[in-house]
């Protein structure tokens, strides 16, 4: 039986707990339902290597009668460009009929819990700046802007032009 996280996560017939193989289907029909894509594949791979290893969580919501319905990811990441060790959260989805029931508030506490535990002290995450439920659910946590910047660029022409 998975690890249930915590003890105040229990509330009327919802449970937060680590996930299992046995998640993987479900997780990756929720998240289908969000964005729209089937990613089995992607799923399986996550669950590796997110739901088995010390200092990683992948945690589910799960109602009693209504299944899987959400699921967040997150990990402690040490030293990316001089950055002490902190968490980091890159997977958050709750059920589209399920939302504004605070589910997504208790995946972010319980996840909080168990960064906190791990040792450390600052939570963060990245997200596209047009993305408003996201950066409104994010910002209604309690996270802010950080010190770190976003850079990218194309890659066009750098594929097959060695030498
Ligand atoms: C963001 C998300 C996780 C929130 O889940 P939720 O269970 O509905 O969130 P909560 O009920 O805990 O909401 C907490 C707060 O977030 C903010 N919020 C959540 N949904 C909001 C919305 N649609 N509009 C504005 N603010 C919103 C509110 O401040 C809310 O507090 P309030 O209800 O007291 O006003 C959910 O909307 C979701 O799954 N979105 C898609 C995530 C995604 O893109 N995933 C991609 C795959 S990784």
């Amino acid at each position: 039986m998975p690890e249930a996280v915590g003890t105040t996560e229990l509330a009327g017939d919802l449970v937060i707990r680590a996930a299992a193989v046995a998640d993987v289907p479900a997780v990756t029909r929720l998240d289908s339902r969000i964005t729209g894509m089937t990613k089995p594949d992607y799923w399986a791979d996550m669950f590796e290597r997110y739901g088995k290893r010390p200092n990683r969580f992948f945690l589910i919501a799960e109602g009693e009668d209504s299944g899987v319905i959400g699921f967040i990811i997150g990990e402690v990441r040490a030293w990316e460009f001089g950055s002490p060790p902190s968490g980091w959260i890159f997977a958050l989805g709750v059920d589209p009929a399920a939302r504004l029931n605070k589910i997504g508030s208790r995946l972010f506490e319980a996840m909080c819990r168990c960064l906190a535990e791990s040792g450390v002290d600052t939570v963060r995450t990245m997200l596209a700046r047009d993305d408003e439920l996201n950066m409104a659910f994010f910002r209604s946590q309690g996270m802010m802007g950080g010190p770190f910047i976003q850079l990218e660029m194309s890659l066009d022409g750098f594929a097959g032009s060695h030498g």
